[in-house]
């Protein structure tokens, strides 16, 4: 077993509340409603993932399953372009997108398969200076949600997905890889689920990802990162912002 790599979010108060950074061989979900940042946190964890270890990076590329098509290279350079000025260094944002893999995913089944894809990348990649270290599910829900509705189909999903769940859990174990899956949540109580904290779904996630972060917004840019029933972190909470530049104090 590698030893685990720990990625660092440009946020001091977020690394801190996840004991040092986004672990590798672990899967991070991050939940929340539509514009909470979701998927602004991991086109910056994919920005940071290929800096150097001394700068909280891994050192390696990444892969992207976009199930919304809501990945934006322009998103991406002005990260970039932000790492430039925090580390007064001349960053290529053309050479970060290089080493951002993106595909679509059209449907779960698609989704489900993308993981095999992703694992054979991965093994080409292995033993290049730009190993694969992270790979994003952005949404990892969405097309489960549209495809699978009604009560009968409930257990069907939960099957998927937790077979899905448990591919990318052996991804960052193989791989010594970070896992992140992104969970829109409802902001008002719903009707059969209750807590609104609780992603749809309910307990679908709750036991195979290791960590579990809430992400809501506060004012202006600020956005409140909750840890929550983590089995080896206390729980808590951290600030952190959204900018032009990309995530910050
Ligand atoms: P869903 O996928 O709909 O569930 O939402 P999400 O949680 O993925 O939200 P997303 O990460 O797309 O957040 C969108 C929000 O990020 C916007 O409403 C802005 O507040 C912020 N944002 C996006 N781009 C920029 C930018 O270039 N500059 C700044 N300052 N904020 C941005
Ligand atoms: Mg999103």
């Amino acid at each position: 077993r590698m030893e685990v790599g720990k990625l660092r979010t440009g946020c001091e108060e977020f690394d801190e509340l996840m004991g040092g950074g986004i672990e590798t061989q672990s899967i991070t979900e991050m939940y929340g409603e539509f514009g909470s940042g979701k998927t602004q946190i991991a086109h910056q964890l994919a920005v940071n993932t290929q800096l150097p270890r001394d700068m909280g990076g891994l050192d390696g590329s990444v892969i992207i399953i976009d199930t919304e098509n809501t990945f934006r290279p322009e998103r991406i350079e002005q990260m970039v372009a932000g790492l430039s000025q925090k580390f007064e260094q001349d960053f290529d944002p053309a050479e970060f997108l290089k080493n951002i893999h993106v595909a679509r995913a059209y449907n779960s089944n698609h989704q489900i398969l993308l993981v095999d894809a992703a694992m054979e990348m991965a093994n080409n990649l292995k033993n290049t200076d730009k190993p694969v270290r992270l790979v994003i599910v952005d949404s990892l829900t969405a097309h489960f949600r549209a495809e699978y509705v009604g009560r009968g189909t409930l257990a069907d999903r939960q099957q998927k997905l937790n077979k899905h769940l448990h591919d990318l859990q052996r991804f960052g174990d193989l791989n010594n890889a970070s896992v992140i899956v992104t969970n829109q949540v409802m902001s008002k109580p719903d009707a059969f689920f209750g807590d609104p904290t609780r992603p749809i779904g309910g307990h679908i996630l709750g036991h195979t990802a290791t960590f579990r972060l809430y992400i809501r917004k506060s004012k202006g840019d600020k956005r409140i990162v909750k840890l929550v029933d983590s089995p080896c972190l206390p729980d808590g909470e951290a600030v952190a912002c959204i900018t032009t530049d990309g995530l910050c104090d």
